[in-house]
């Protein structure tokens, strides 16, 4: 049987911490109910210390979403606590998130505390959380560049104040995924009593690691994924939520996990999101990029044609996207020009497809894409005929194959 996977998605706050993502509470509500429905397991709503905003935005969130739980995040200092547990006391499910870092280069350089400080900081900070709520997340920040041994002694004191979720981030996205996973196994295999907690992974890109690096420390035991829509985060970002959702699901017979997950629903929320924060994703990102399910060269499309399962390995409609795309351009083939001139409703005959190709190849040759309307010229300077019925829909430069 496949082990569950909890998604703990923070867009609405690692995400929005990012530059050019920050989101009014009204947009974070907006986005909070395709989240919810979209089916995340844990949904992070912000940082309620942060601003008056922030507090606004996850008490909005924590009152309206009642089907997944609401988290927010707060410093192990008891002010940060405090806001953080009054922002979710409306939640049906709160889980209250609290972290401090743990590597030496953030106790000597940022925090200014010694080892032991930090431990009786963890201590204190879980015990507190645990009076607002019955799931208290505890991250040890930059653990991947902290030291085994500490790391064992903060996660302990975490586990032994009341800690439910132990969470392990690669906080600068410095670690590899053998490194990691292996990280993970330690922590499993040397943690006493870590058996009460769920533990969980939060990666950020940095060297363009994070997913791989997410899917390396399932296999070793993390049972919670934190990631986030677009993969936005701070720096190069988390995670993405929609790589490591169809990564389990299209290679189940690799990696035996399942998520709650709604895939349907993936590209819809991306967009949303790309509404709201105005930014996009790059073309040729993974899932959710316009390109991820276009072909222009000439041998994929005619592939395609044939079958879909030549060059695609998942169908669009399984993350919400309504058709895969064959653009012509200069690359491609005969196949796809006659295809795309016959959805346009132009017969296309064997003697005629050598002079059409020619002509479209001009054109091609010139400009990145032919659009409908060159292919219309295109199809009336080669005397082709019409074929019968309705005119189809104008302006789509692409051939639908599914
Ligand atoms: O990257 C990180 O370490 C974090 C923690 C607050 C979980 O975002
Ligand atoms: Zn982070």
């Amino acid at each position: 049987m496949p082990e569950p996977i909890r998604i703990f998605d923070t867009t609405l706050r690692d995400g929005e911490q990012s530059p050019g993502f920050s989101m009014t509470p009204e947009e974070k509500l907006r986005l909070a109910h395709p989240l919810e429905e979209l089916g995340v397991d844990v949904l992070e709503a912000g940082f309620p210390i942060a601003s008056e905003g922030d507090f606004l935005a996850v008490q909005t969130i924590a009152r309206e979403c009642r089907q997944t739980s609401v988290a927010a995040l707060a410093r192990a200092v008891e002010a940060d606590i405090r806001r953080a547990g009054d922002a979710l006391r409306p939640a049906a499910r709160p889980l209250l998130h609290t972290f401090i870092a743990t590597s030496d280069i953030h106790l000597q350089h940022k925090l200014k505390r010694t080892r032991a400080q930090v431990v009786a900081d963890t201590y204190t900070a879980v015990r507190l959380a645990r009076e607002y709520a019955d799931e208290v997340e505890f991250s040890a920040e930059d653990a991947t560049r902290s030291d085994r041994d500490f790391l064992l002694e903060v996660l302990a004191a975490a586990l032994e104040a009341g800690a439910t979720v132990l969470n392990i981030p690669d906080t600068v996205g410095y670690s590899v995924p053998h490194e990691y996973a292996a990280l993970i196994a330690f922590l499993r295999e040397r943690l006493p009593g870590v058996d009460k907690a769920i533990l969980s992974v939060h990666c950020h890109d940095d060297l363009g690691l994070a997913v791989a690096n997410s899917l390396a420390a399932l296999a070793a035991g993390a049972r919670q994924v934190e990631c986030a829509i677009n993969g936005i985060g701070e720096r190069a970002g988390n995670a993405s939520l929609e790589e490591v959702v169809m990564a389990l699901r299209v290679r189940a017979d690799a990696l035996p996990y399942v998520t709650r997950i709604r895939t349907e629903k993936i590209y819809p929320v991306s967009l949303q999101l790309a509404e709201i924060t105005g930014i996009g994703v790059q073309p040729n990102k993974a899932i959710v990029g316009r390109n991820a399910f276009a072909h222009t060269a000439g041998i994929h499309q005619d592939g395609m044609l044939k079958s879909p399962l030549t060059y695609e390995i998942m169908t669009p409609s399984t993350v919400g996207i309504a058709s895969s795309q064959l653009l012509l351009g200069k690359h491609s083939g005969r196949h796809a020009l006659q295809a795309r001139l016959e959805q346009l409703g132009w017969r296309v005959e064997r003697e005629q497809l050598d002079a059409v190709y020619q002509a479209f190849l001009q054109v091609a040759d010139r400009q990145k894409l032919v659009a409908d309307d060159c292919l219309r010229d295109i199809a009336l300077g080669a005397g082709l005929a019409q074929l019968p019925g309705p005119a189809p829909a104008a302006h789509s430069s692409a051939v639908a194959t599914q």
